[in-house]
């Protein structure tokens, strides 16, 4: 079996080489004057499982999947398996208005062409793998964050919204402590209103726990309810990064004690990998590591 690490994922397709002790394939990316992506392979994968590592986000990450995807068919790959450590769009995932573009459905279809079997991180909602043509799964990394979390001494884990909730309940029971929810209702894409809740946090070391920080305002509001009910810390931690609109300023502005994510989306939050629960789901779904 080969490795191919895209641009986006080098962190997570590096652990997954020496976590599998399977090589890496060397390759040329660079840009053209006009900034298109060129892709070259350097190794002989005829007739090799092949998994492609790469984050669907950006919007260039994703032609540079298109492209390594393109390459690595061409090259005659006995099996491709994408591993998408975080799929971007995929909270598009409905119409929410007549005339809107299905973004999950339109992604997942192109990426679904010429491979065998996609791999996802901590979707936003699961149902999003049926957009794909080929078998798809998802694993999270819950497990892994709730590690580092005990390792800190969390003894109290929030969701910032009943989306949230079970992967709250999972990490809390990982950690062997108490969980809570809140209400949030979304405004628009960078406004929430988080419903005041009396939480059992005061004096504790709180960790907010969501699949993805973005603006940072869901986080920013419940740091600041936690913070007002006398909470001693407050940690936010994430499957994916995306820190975007002034995220880190708002979440240092709440008074945030540490903000945590893995390296689905590699920052200098990610202080946590996604390769272990990638490699445990490959192990259990394909069968191209147990040939
Ligand atoms: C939405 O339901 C997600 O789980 C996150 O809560 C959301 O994407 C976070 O966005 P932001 O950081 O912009 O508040």
């Amino acid at each position: 079996m080969f490795i191919l690490g895209g641009t986006s994922a080098k962190n997570i397709a590096t652990n997954l080489a020496n976590r599998l002790q399977q090589p890496l394939v060397h390759t040329t990316y660079k840009r053209f004057p006009d900034d298109e992506f060129y892709v070259r392979l350097h190794d002989n994968i005829a007739g090799q499982d092949v998994l492609i590592v790469q984050t669907a986000y950006p919007d260039t990450k994703i032609v540079e999947l298109f492209l390594i995807q393109d390459a690595v068919h061409d090259a005659g790959a006995k099996t491709i398996t994408v591993i998408l450590p975080y799929f971007g769009y995929s909270r598009q995932d409905k119409k929410f208005e007549e005339g809107e573009a299905i973004s999950a459905r339109a992604i997942a279809q192109h990426i679904s062409m010429n491979v065998d079997c996609v791999i996802t991180v901590d979707p936003h909602k699961d149902h999003v793998l049926k957009f794909f043509t080929v078998p798809a799964y998802s694993c999270t990394a819950v497990s892994t964050i709730a590690q580092y979390l005990k390792d800190k001494n969390i003894d109290f884990v929030l969701a910032p919204d009943k989306g949230a909730k079970e992967r709250a309940k999972e990490a809390a029971a990982l950690i062997n402590c108490e969980y809570d929810f809140l209400e949030k209702t979304r405004i628009d894409g960078s406004t929430v209103k988080i419903t005041p809740k009396k939480l059992d946090a005061r004096g504790k070391h709180v960790a907010i726990i969501d699949d993805i920080i973005s603006t940072g305002g869901t986080m920013a509001h419940s740091i600041k309810e936690l913070k007002k009910q006398g909470a001693a810390s407050v940690s936010v931690a994430c499957t994916h990064g995306l820190f975007v609109g002034g995220a880190k300023e708002k979440l240092l502005a709440a008074d945030c004690d540490e903000i945590i994510s893995t390296d689905t989306i590699e920052t200098e939050y990610s202080k946590v990998s996604a390769a272990e629960c990638i490699a445990e789901t490959l192990l259990k779904t394909t069968r191209i590591i147990k040939n």
